[in-house]
């Protein structure tokens, strides 16, 4: 393997043998470090020719010849919304459509990414804790790859996402509580079994695999970029991959432009980054009592929650919160004025537009990548229609 780990946060580094989980000196996040791999400018038009996510492939942990486990992800559609744009009043927003990838969500990329290398370092069960989506993708993932996993997911995770999961074979248990609760059963489950935790930040490739947004979207901008992105968060994975794909990309020379701003979206009812971005503290305390009908973003304690703050700071992004109210009714407003299946998450992006603008942090005429991490029709219980018919 031609790459090494290094800590976000205390820069030790380490080989990736094994089955790797967090820095071994400090317990923060590993980043996936490249430093023999070149990419001459001219390899654009190559990766262009290529499908799916892992045409990025030089740019992603695989050995020579290997065959990642794939189902199809990335590719998403970056539409235009004028009509969405026009009833807000908003200026030159591409919403960037993750609900088309083969599990619903943008989690697809990074189980894709996290379970190759998981099957080659010789894993053979899995464990997750889940919000909802990343559950779907690892039942899903894990399918492909002929192996179990155990998902642990809130109670209160949307029928059709537990649905999901049980069909795609994943060993679903419900607990009462957040991903936080989950997550500890989850590693005592680990502990018992021998099965690898797929956790958030607790394996270093779900990065890569999400890494896979930034260089989409660089590729669908005809190489520039934009001149801000709009993400909710939740445990923060696709924040850091698209932030760490535009640094490799300008480092690279494919694009010359400065980094977008990146901003996060939460709710009012979980909000611990927006809470330590607004109070200047350089991490997050976590949040008592999470809720929110946007199932991704209920994540009261980020294990990533350093790295985060740091990268909005950098980027001269910023953190927002928005009532679930919002976020539903303007998933329903996206969703009818233009025909993409917004989530809850969606809509919290959209929110953000409009608050962003209303408050001069963004202009009409920046160009602004939204995300729809989601598909809706993931969250319609019964036939629920966000933001009402
Ligand atoms: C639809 C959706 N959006 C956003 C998120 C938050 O993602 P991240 O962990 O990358 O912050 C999730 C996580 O479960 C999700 O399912
Ligand atoms: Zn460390």
């Amino acid at each position: 393997m031609d790459w090494h780990l290094e800590c976000s946060d205390c820069g030790t580094t380490s080989p990736p043998d094994g089955l790797p989980s967090v820095c071994t000196a400090c317990g923060r996040p590993w980043l996936v470090r490249y430093p023999d791999r070149t990419h001459p400018v001219t390899e654009r038009a190559e990766v262009r020719r290529r499908h799916g996510m892992w045409r990025y492939r030089s740019f992603l942990p695989l050995v020579p010849d290997e065959h990642p486990i794939t189902l199809g992800e990335g590719d998403t559609p970056m539409l235009g919304a004028p009509r969405l744009a026009a009833a807000l009043g908003l200026g030159a927003i591409l919403i960037k459509d993750e609900g088309c990838n083969p599990t619903g969500s943008f989690k697809s990329r990074g189980l894709s990414a996290a379970i190759t290398r998981a099957m080659h370092g010789g894993a053979k069960r899995f464990t997750v804790p889940t919000a909802g989506n990343a559950g779907v993708a690892s039942a899903a993932y894990a399918a492909r790859a002929g192996a179990h996993v155990r998902v642990f997911a809130p109670r209160t995770t949307p029928q059709a996402i537990l649905a999901q999961i049980v069909s795609f074979g994943g060993d679903l248990v419900l607990l009462d509580g957040h991903i936080g609760d989950c997550g500890k059963a989850s590693r005592a489950y680990a502990a018992e079994s021998g099965a690898m935790d797929l956790s958030t930040l607790r394996e270093p490739y779900r990065i890569e695999g999400k890494k896979t947004l930034g260089l989409e979207i660089a590729m669908q901008l005809n190489w520039t970029l934009p001149d801000a992105v709009i993400y909710p968060t939740g445990g923060g994975t696709g924040l850091i991959g698209m932030w760490k794909a535009f640094h490799e990309l300008r480092d690279a020379g494919w694009v010359t432009a400065d980094l977008p701003r990146m901003f996060t979206v939460q709710s009012t009812g979980c909000a611990p980054i927006v809470k330590a971005f607004n109070e200047g503290a350089v991490q997050a305390e976590p949040w008592s009592d999470p809720w929110t009908i946007a199932s991704g973003l209920r994540v009261p304690g980020p294990l990533g929650d350093k790295l985060m703050l740091k990268i909005l700071r950098e980027t001269g992004g910023g953190a927002l919160a928005v009532p679930d109210e919002a976020m539903s009714e303007l998933a329903g407003v996206g969703t009818r004025s233009e025909g993409i299946d917004f989530s809850p998450e969606g809509g919290a992006s959209i929110a953000a537009a409009v608050e962003l603008q209303r408050q001069g942090v963004l202009k009409p005429t920046d160009r602004v990548v939204l995300f729809n991490t989601g598909a809706g029709w993931l969250y319609r219980d019964a036939g629920t229609v966000l933001g009402g018919a």
